[in-house]
């Protein structure tokens, strides 16, 4: 296999973990490029559910190197029960330490990023961004800011009082002031950061440049992003987007690596889309359909358990997604959702509701998105059960016609189709 992103190139949850673990068998080593614990990533495998936020879906194979890169903001809190939590599932502890590597520049989500995340999407009432109030924002905020404490900071404690005496005075005059918070004395917070340095200490990797560069030269790098295109800082729906870059120009600087060691972005979109949080979505479907895709394709988040918002497969979106997102190619998801649809729609363009005009290119100010309305071509269903198909070949007929029309309208090629969450249940293209 060449190396691999792998990319969310709709909204998040398009099944991006199964794909990555379903690659993963060829890759040596995987690292996941951005986001925190803001994702949640589900694996099936011998018919048992994994979960995983911040730990790379590689981890479940043998002999890999699974590597959360320099892009990842981590609450180290999350990251330790994530890890007792697949040990509880039968991963063993041994594993983990043998397979999972955290990157040093990683930036750390501390408790006040966590507050500062509640206190805005409170405060913002009906206009909030709905994150998952985990504290990503405020850890990337503080990063660029240059105000951020990263995992290699933990492990020197001399340059990480120092800099505390920087950032303290700021952040605490920012809770104070600002947001009404509680302030963090220096001894808190060293005191916060003795203990992280213990969560971290068996997993941090400060011969990554070693481990990146044989892995450029020898072994296969499998790239997991988080989010999706429609969720990304610079090309999403802004302001309705998480805080990194899930693109797959995001996999080589979150990573550590350029884009010359990249030769497959495979972007996973659904055969519909969801979205959780708040945000416009131009085919939400709001009647009983929408609540159809929901039910069947069990549409509730992974990482904090809301319903997910359902609606047709948007090839604006889809467009716009190959193109900022970079995708070579595409991996389409829960096709098998639709088994039971007598008639499935596919939105192809955009009609402005007060010009008329209609766009096959994506509007990027979203606040016009309301006088959006899609455009659909209809498709008849194929009203048979497709998930044990194993060749593409025996794919029912009305199935292939869909899959064949939403390759075209989205511009690039469908290389791995999935109907159903097992490793088994994909065919390739
Ligand atoms: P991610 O965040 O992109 O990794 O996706 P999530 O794990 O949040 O959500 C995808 C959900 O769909 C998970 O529950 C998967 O087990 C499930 N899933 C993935 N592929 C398929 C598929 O082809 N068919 C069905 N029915 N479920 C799938
Ligand atoms: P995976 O990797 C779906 C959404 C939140 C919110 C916005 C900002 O599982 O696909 P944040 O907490 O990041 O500041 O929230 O982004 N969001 C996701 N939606 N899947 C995710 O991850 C998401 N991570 C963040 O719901 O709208
Ligand atoms: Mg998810």
């Amino acid at each position: 296999m060449k190396n691999t992103v792998v990319v969310g190139a709709q909204f998040g949850d398009e099944g991006k973990a199964k794909i990555t673990d379903l690659l993963a068998s060829n890759a040596d080593v995987i690292i996941r490029y951005q986001g925190g614990s803001n994702a949640g990533h589900t694996v099936v495998y011998n018919d048992k559910k994994y979960k995983f936020h911040l730990v790379p879906s590689g981890i479940l194979y043998e002999g890999k190197t699974c590597f959360v890169g320099a892009g990842v903001v981590i609450k180290p809190d999350d990251f330790q029960k994530e890890i007792n939590e697949l040990i509880a599932e039968g991963i063993s502890e041994e594993h983990f330490k043998k397979a999972l590597k955290v990157h040093p520049l990683a930036h750390i989500t501390m408790p006040w990023h966590t507050e500062v995340d509640g206190y805005s999407e409170n405060s913002l009432g009906k206009n909030k961004i709905g994150t998952t109030k985990k504290g990503i924002g405020p850890t990337y905020t503080d990063k660029y800011a240059r105000v951020g404490i990263r995992v290699e900071d933990l492990f020197n404690e001399e340059t990480l009082s120092e800099k505390l005496d920087v950032i303290l005075p700021l952040k605490n005059k920012m809770l104070d002031k600002v947001y009404n918070l509680n302030t963090y004395s220096k001894d808190e917070a060293m005191a916060l950061c003795a203990k992280y340095r213990k969560i971290f200490a068996p997993y941090v990797c400060f011969e990554w440049q070693q481990l990146l560069d044989d892995a450029k030269r020898n072994k296969t790098i499998l790239f997991e992003g988080a989010q999706g295109v429609l969720l990304d800082i610079d090309y999403g729906t802004y302001p309705f987007v998480t805080s990194s870059n899930p693109v797959g120009g995001g996999a080589g600087v979150g990573a550590s690596v350029g884009p010359l060691a990249i030769n497959e972005v495979i972007g996973v979109f659904k055969a519909y889309i969801t979205r959780v949080g708040e945000g416009p979505f131009v085919t939400e479907l709001l009647d009983e359909t929408g609540e159809k895709i929901q039910k069947i394709g069990a549409e509730f988040g992974v990482t904090t358990g809301r319903p997910r918002r359902c609606g047709w497969f948007d090839a604006v979106i889809a467009k716009y997604s190959v193109l900022v997102g970079g995708l070579s190619s595409i991996a389409l998801t829960k096709l098998d959702v639709f088994d039971t649809f007598e008639t499935i729609k596919l939105c192809t363009a955009y009609k402005n509701k007060k010009t008329g005009e209609i766009t096959e290119y994506y509007p990027t100010n979203v606040y016009t998105h309301k006088d959006y309305e899609p455009v659909y071509e209809e498709f008849k269903g194929w009203m048979s059960d497709t998930t044990k198909v194993k060749h593409f070949d025996d794919l029912p007929n009305e199935a292939k016609i869909y899959l064949k029309r939403l390759e075209e309208v989205s511009g690039a090629p469908i290389k791995i189709i999935s109907i159903g969450p097992d490793r088994e249940q994909t065919i390739f293209v």
